[in-house]
């Protein structure tokens, strides 16, 4: 049983076969191993590029889609997690979900009959990761040997990010305020799954010559009562063209999105040319095909 629930669990050499299985298909006539068959998405939380790109890379597979909102199911009030997981294996393929504590994807995944994929947890976000390489590849024709720059919160998109670079051999700098970094236990896990992520304080020390600088929103689902001290915590961690002027000249700009302009990036600057932020939210449905084809098989 293959689950998805953060980079970790592609093993050595998942990566880089999840990223030949994400070539885009042709509208017709490309591999349909979901034929006949369904896949559950459940969202915990909103969601845009994740529910319509995993949507469509079910369709584009051949399958159907099912998105389910938390209040259809109720996640451990109308029945327990391990029971909707097992309530869904029996119709469906494989089981997506979007949960706010990591640990109710663990236990589905402990009871799993089919493949269980994250769709963003509080601790990782690997759909994510596998569309940002996606989006690298194409810039650059290569991966090993760059540099990513990650300025900004050490959330489950800097995770999975560090944790698919390490994977195939691009150097990753993280600059976050103090207490926003890291913990010893992630850069442990990191380390253990050959990603060890150059770590600082200062935005302009880790973009210095950077091929791509990254950045995601300051305070992230389920943390809006800490906006405000985040926002305090952050200032001097926007990405604008000043910072993006420290980073190599053909540097381009990435960010999972949803952007909030004027906070963790400047307007100009996720609207400017250096900006592939488009690319990458297109690139997340052939990430999604390629994860589906890994889990699900031919
Ligand atoms: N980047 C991302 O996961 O976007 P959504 O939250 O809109 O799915
Ligand atoms: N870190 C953000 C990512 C959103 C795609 C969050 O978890 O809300």
């Amino acid at each position: 049983m293959r689950h998805l629930l953060d980079i970790g669990d592609l093993g050595t050499g998942g990566v880089e076969a999840v990223l030949e299985l994400s070539e885009p298909t042709p509208p017709t006539g490309g591999p349909t191993p979901l034929a006949g068959q369904g896949v559950a998405l459940l969202f915990e939380k909103p969601s845009a590029r994740t529910r319509h790109s995993m949507e469509m890379a079910v369709v584009g597979l051949g399958g159907h889609p099912i998105t389910v909102r938390p209040d259809e199911v109720g996640i451990d009030t109308r029945e327990t997690a391990e029971d909707i997981m097992r309530t869904l294996a029996c119709y469906h393929a494989a089981v997506g979900a979007r949960v706010f504590d990591h640990t109710v994807l663990e236990r589905m995944a402990s009871v799993a009959t089919v493949p269980v994929i994250n769709l963003l947890s509080d601790r990782a976000h690997p759909l994510q990761a596998l569309a940002d390489l996606r989006t690298i590849a194409a810039e650059f024709g290569q991966l090993d040997g760059l540099t990513v720059a990650y300025v900004g919160d050490a959330n489950n998109v800097a995770r999975s990010l560090v944790a698919a670079c390490g994977a195939v051999g691009i150097a990753t700098r993280v600059a976050s305020p103090a207490g926003y970094g890291f913990t010893p236990e992630v850069l442990d896990d990191l380390a253990a799954g050959g990603a060890e992520p150059w770590c600082t304080t200062d935005p302009r020390e880790a973009v210095a010559g950077a091929d791509v600088v990254y950045t995601d929103v300051w305070a992230s689902m389920g943390q809006d009562n800490e906006a405000g001290d985040r926002r305090q915590a952050f200032a001097g961690f926007t990405v604008d063209g000043d910072l993006m002027a420290a980073a190599s000249p053909d540097a381009i700009f990435l960010h999972c999105l949803p952007a909030h302009r004027g906070e963790e990036v400047s307007a100009a600057v996720v609207d400017g040319s250096h900006s592939r932020v488009w690319e990458q939210a297109a690139n997340r449905r052939w990430a999604a095909q390629g994860a589906l084809r890994w889990a699900v098989g031919p």
